[in-house]
């Protein structure tokens, strides 16, 4: 590996993987990790991030698990102290929790949009506000918001599409007004990518998922997990307010 994030401190949220397998936010931390960050692995199921930590360790990188539930500002401001208390400050923030709701408008409850919305768009602002205090004190730093191509196009699932549009209008607002504190924040927009979060949906859409693509291949969490490495890295440092589809060509047709 190239040491791509030697000597830094990340917080990746939703850091376990909610089923066998190898979600977003879990090769995100694997990848964090093995670039030289120190990880502190977020969930608000724990043993899901031991199960990352675990992986990480095995290899001889740096993790450790922390239980959050990041649509709570203590726990958001908890997850941070945690990490400057273990290593000293904040680099990087990975805000990938989220959640899917597959109902159209009509539905959709009010419960459901507002759960949604707290999971996949609130999490974000109390997590990116709980950091700032800490990536400034390290004279800046990154912040990545796990979006959805759903945010960038007509889709049926309406408060999963509003949730990830909402990110994308977060990442821009953020980086405005966190620029010149040389703090970057763009999101990424993946794909239909293969992970335990839409693995119930069966072969035979999982087929019609890959299909759907120009370039007709799987996406897996590690295809997310490298883009977040290089929004993450000093190589983007001039990258700020960006969103990065990673969808093999699906919103280009
Ligand atoms: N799989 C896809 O096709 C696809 C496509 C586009 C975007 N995404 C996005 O990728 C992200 C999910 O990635 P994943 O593969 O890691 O999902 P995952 O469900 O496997 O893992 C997410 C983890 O987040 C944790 N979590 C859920 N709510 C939490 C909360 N409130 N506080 C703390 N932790 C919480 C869960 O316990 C779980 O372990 C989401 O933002 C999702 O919208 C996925």
């Amino acid at each position: 590996m190239a040491h791509r994030l030697k000597g830094k401190v990340a917080i990746v949220t939703g850091a376990g993987s909610r089923g066998p397998g190898l979600g977003n936010g879990k090769a995100t931390a694997i990848l964090f990790a093995r670039e030289g960050a120190s990880v502190l692995c977020v969930d608000h199921m724990k043993e899901r991030a031991q199960e990352t930590v675990d992986v990480i360790r095995a290899d001889g990188w740096s993790a450790e698990a922390f239980a959050a539930d990041v649509t709570r500002v203590a726990d958001c401001d908890a997850m941070v102290a945690d990490a400057v208390a273990r290593w000293g400050g904040v680099d990087i923030l990975h805000n990938n929790v989220g959640i899917e709701s597959r109902h159209a408008l009509l539905e959709t409850t009010e419960e459901e949009w507002d759960h949604v919305m707290a999971v996949d768009a609130k999490s974000m602002f109390l997590a990116t506000k709980a950091v700032v205090p800490a990536l400034e004190r390290r004279g800046g730093g990154s912040v990545i918001c796990v979006s959805s191509i759903a945010g960038l196009r007509g889709y049926g699932r309406t408060a999963y599409a509003a949730a990830k549009a909402a990110v994308i209008g977060f990442v821009k607002t953020c980086a405005v007004q966190l620029g010149p504190k040389g703090i970057r924040v763009n999101a990424i927009a993946p794909g239909m990518v293969w992970t335990p979060m839409v693995s119930d949906l069966g072969e035979e859409m999982r087929e019609r998922r890959r299909r759907a693509t120009p370039l007709g291949t799987e996406g897996t969490g590690w295809d997310v997990a490298w883009g977040a490495v290089y929004l993450a890295s000093d190589e983007s440092r001039w990258v700020t307010g960006q969103t990065l589809i990673i969808d093999a060509g699906a919103t280009t047709r």
